[in-house]
């Protein structure tokens, strides 16, 4: 939290289409899913028809300011038992809606980009973010092996993604998102910290006051 801070990643040659090292085996994928970003929204609508966004609770029964869904096999879950990947979404029972191709092949292809072959995600969280929305440095640490990469999609408003190490007060760098891009760590970095700011006013064109980030990990 209060680490220092490195500039802003915003390198150049990470225009769209270019990839940019951030850390080891940790890429950002400038502008990868902008050529799919009208099916994924499509898809994302379909999927919280189903499984709608909900503000979870933390152990602690804290209410996140994120707002989450999930599809796939698995979901990812937190009540006041803790966090775990569940087969059924708690509200009603059912199972997750299924994970849509296009969402399955862009997960396999960025994480290709970034050097981990053979990515098969079996969950992908669905994140919502409005104005002022943040969520604190974390790992993620919930999966049964770390041997995968995680694969994290961003559309809509942009945010400024903070990325640190493996100890909690590591230094972080902060990376400026937009909609289309594309983050993928794994390896050496699969367990760095990691985090959202506070996300500033605006409108964007396709998602309004929102923020949509769509995470891949395998996690079962
Ligand atoms: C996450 O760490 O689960 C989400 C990151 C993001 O929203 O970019
Ligand atoms: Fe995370």
């Amino acid at each position: 939290m209060h680490a220092p801070m490195h500039d802003l990643f915003d390198a150049a040659e990470a225009e769209a289409g270019g990839a940019a090292q951030f850390a080891e085996d940790a890429w950002l994928l400038r502008g990868f899913a902008l050529d799919r970003a009208a099916a994924l929204l499509e898809a994302i609508d379909a999927i919280t028809a189903q499984a709608p966004f909900r503000h979870m609770e933390t152990r602690r029964g804290l209410r996140m300011s994120v707002a989450m869904s999930n599809c796939g096999a698995l979901g990812w879950v937190s009540d006041r038992r803790g966090y775990r990947y569940a087969a059924r979404d708690p509200l009603d029972g059912q199972p997750w809606p299924p994970m849509p191709a296009v969402f399955a092949r862009l997960a396999a292809q960025a994480a290709r980009a970034a050097g981990f072959d053979g990515f098969k995600p079996d969950a992908c969280l669905v994140n919502r973010y409005e104005p002022g929305t943040r969520l604190s440095l974390h790992q993620d640490r919930d999966e049964r092996d770390f041997a995968a990469p995680i694969v994290s999609v961003s559309l809509g408003l942009p945010a400024t993604f903070v990325f640190g190490g493996a100890a909690r007060g590591d230094r972080v760098q902060r990376l400026s998102l937009r909609h289309g891009d594309v983050v993928a760590w794994g390896g050496a970095s699969r367990l760095f910290h990691h985090g959202v700011l506070p996300l500033a006013e605006g409108s964007h064109p396709l998602l309004g006051a929102r923020r949509i980030n769509l995470t891949f990990r395998r996690a079962g």
